[in-house]
């Protein structure tokens, strides 16, 4: 079978199409024909590594966390009615050797999570990493610890900076979903229409006039979870339309370090949480998974240009190109064509 690896971190041209033996399931594995392998910054973080030169954790690395695809054979302990299954993929290149990016993977069966007929394998490939990362950002509130379900932020107000990135739209869908009223920030009249698309209640320009009234006269109590990507750069901003008990949950990060008021902080019990998706508690992760698939059986996670997140595809000998897509911040989802 055909598989994209790389044995040393670095640029794209690390990557190398092989031909490899197909994987055999082992005791609670299931083996899975990828139809398309969904790509996100981590994947091209982890290949060229913190540092020039970084050792690799395996010898030969298959990269791509996300992806979806068909279960053709399962280990033991697995109930065989598994196979025929559609299923998504998530955190498959996590501590493994093996990605998402090759025709076959064999992976711990909970990592597959079915993905009902209506569902499309764009769809399926685009969940694992921003669905999982912005359920944990939209649970971190002392208030909605025990998940989301349909009511379960109904009353609150939730600001995602960044609506039109791939995570962002992720929150505003689950946000949504959940009975939020959903505020977002963007730096574009292109991303406005997305995040509008998206099913963002009231989108904000960042780089136009006082965004921090505009949120304020929305949220006039403040602002319950703030899910942050520019921490750095949104600081003062979010410490003007946060409110009693808020929390901004932090997923990515624009600098080393973050500057915090103290003292008007503690006065609203405001917390800052930081989120990474791999190490949440698995307890926490266990909930994310359930949470997301049962949004997703609601037809709440739709992809495509119409709902403001645009689909790149490419061919798995495009690899490099996908990554370098992810890399230059392409508007939208990257997705990898494996077998359709
Ligand atoms: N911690 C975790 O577990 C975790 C999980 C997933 C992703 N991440 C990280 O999160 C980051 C985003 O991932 P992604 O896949 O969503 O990337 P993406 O699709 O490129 O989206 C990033 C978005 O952030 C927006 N943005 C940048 N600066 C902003 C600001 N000051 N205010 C508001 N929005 C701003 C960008 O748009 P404009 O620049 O036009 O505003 C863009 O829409 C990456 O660094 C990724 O590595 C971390």
């Amino acid at each position: 079978m055909r598989a994209i690896v790389y044995r040393q971190s670095g640029e794209t041209d690390v990557l190398q199409l092989v031909e490899r033996p197909e994987p055999v399931p082992s005791a609670g594995e299931v083996l899975i024909r990828i139809a398309v392998s969904g790509v996100n910054p981590t994947d091209w973080k982890s290949r060229r590594g913190a540092r020039p030169g970084e050792p690799l954790m395996f010898e030969e690395v298959v990269p791509n966390q996300d992806g979806a695809g068909t279960v053709v054979a399962v280990g033991e302990g697995v109930d065989t009615s598994r196979i025929g299954q559609r299923v998504w993929i998530w955190e498959s290149a996590y501590q493994r050797a093996d990605g998402t990016a090759q025709e076959m993977i064999a992976i711990p069966e909970v990592q597959a999570v079915q993905l009902p007929d209506f569902a499309s394998w764009d769809l399926g490939a685009s969940l694992g990493i921003p669905a999982l990362t912005a359920h944990r950002c939209l649970t971190v509130h002392e208030r909605t610890r025990d998940g989301l379900h349909r009511s379960a932020l109904e009353g609150f107000s939730v600001l995602v900076a960044g609506g039109a990135g791939a995570v962002g739209h992720a929150a505003i869908q689950l946000a949504r979903w959940a009975g939020a009223t959903v505020i977002t920030t963007v730096s574009s009249r292109e991303k406005e229409l997305l995040a509008i698309a998206a099913g963002a209640h009231h989108v904000v320009n960042y780089r136009k006039a006082n965004p921090a009234k505009v949120i304020r006269s929305i949220a006039t109590k403040g602002v319950d979870i703030v899910v942050e990507v520019a921490p750095r750069a949104n600081a003062t901003l979010n410490q003007a339309i946060l409110g009693r008990d808020s929390v901004v949950a932090i997923y990515a990060s624009d600098g080393d370090a973050l500057s915090i008021p103290i003292r008007p902080s503690m006065g609203e019990n405001l917390r800052y949480q930081f989120v990474m998706v791999y190490t949440v508690p698995q307890e926490a992760k266990s909930r994310a998974v359930a949470d997301v698939q049962a949004a997703l059986m609601d037809g709440a996670l739709p992809v495509g240009d119409e709902v403001g997140l645009p689909l790149h595809h490419f061919s798995l000998e495009q690899t490099a190109e996908a990554h370098k897509a992810v890399e230059s911040h392409a508007v939208g989802k990257v997705l990898i064509d494996i077998s359709r």
